[in-house]
């Protein structure tokens, strides 16, 4: 037997595989998971890949997920919903440690550092899952050194679906990589639409309303300063870019950075 016969190549069973390491279910209708990262994988906080299974035809069934970790994560993290008779989620939502996913390693998007003007303030726009790319981008450092002040505003219409986004939150200060960059910066501000919480309301209604800036103590909007990601419903986004146009804000792109950037949250 010669030396290379003895070892066992490494044969995955499907094209672009990754190994699932970890799942967690939030509610009946949301769960994370987290997988390994193919070591060519560059990509940067907010962007976004296409993940999936085989389908039944044997095709690869994809659908587009942003990335929740931060760059410098050596795994990846997925957030996304259980659609009961989705082709994917439906599945997807079973997965175990040790299974294997497809992931193919183009990471593209727009809710990235680059395609931002430089400012003071970074408000993070986002309802439901929209919370992934920020969850990517607030565990990383360059979001902290880039802005004196992060506003997080995520809006759920249940209390247990902001969980995820209140245990990351309140993992930061203590992170020993991210902490030190977060210090006081981060001001968090989730709210329920349907269930009874400390702060409730849609997003949208809270800026108008003024009633977010009275709460956090802010000016209002201000293009010279402020700077924002938006990630949630078609509608939301809409109704987010007539707010913050109006505001002064324009829409940027990684090929023309502006004041704001949106992109939809994909699943779901
Ligand atoms: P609401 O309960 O008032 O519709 P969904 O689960 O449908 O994706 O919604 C997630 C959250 O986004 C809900 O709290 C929902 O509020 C809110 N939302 C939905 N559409 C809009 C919109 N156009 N503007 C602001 N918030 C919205």
């Amino acid at each position: 037997m010669t030396e290379q016969s003895k070892i066992a190549p490494v044969v995955k069973a499907l094209p672009d595989a990754q190994t699932v390491t970890a799942v967690t279910h939030w509610t009946d209708r949301l769960f994370s998971f987290r997988c390994t990262r193919p070591r060519s994988l560059r990509f940067r906080s907010g962007e976004f890949v296409m993940l999936g299974l085989l389908g039944d035809t044997g095709k690869p069934l994809l659908r587009a997920y942003s990335i929740a970790s931060p760059s410098w994560d050596e795994e990846l993290e997925f957030y996304s919903i259980k659609v009961p008779d989705g082709p994917l989620t439906s599945r997807l939502q079973h997965i175990q440690p040790g299974d294997e996913i497809i992931l193919r390693p183009k990471p593209v998007g727009t809710l990235v550092h680059d395609a931002l003007l430089p400012g003071k303030r970074l408000w993070l726009f986002a309802t439901g899952t929209g919370i992934a790319p920020f969850a990517s981008l607030l565990r990383d450092p360059e979001t902290f050194e880039k802005f004196e002040q992060v506003i997080f505003m995520h809006t759920c219409r249940e209390l247990a679906e902001l969980e995820y986004g209140r245990q990351l939150v309140e993992s930061l200060p203590e992170d020993p990589l991210i902490g030190e960059f977060v210090g006081n910066k981060l001001l968090y501000y989730p709210t329920t639409t349907q269930d009874q919480s400390p702060h409730m309301g849609r997003i949208t209604d809270n800026l108008t309303s003024g009633k977010v800036f009275a709460d956090l103590g802010l000016p209002p909007l201000d293009p010279e300063i402020d700077r924002g990601m938006v990630c949630g419903s078609l509608d939301f986004n809409t109704d987010m870019k007539t707010i913050l146009e109006a505001a002064g804000l324009r829409e940027g792109a990684n090929s023309e950075p502006a004041e704001y950037v949106v992109e939809k949250a994909f699943v779901g």
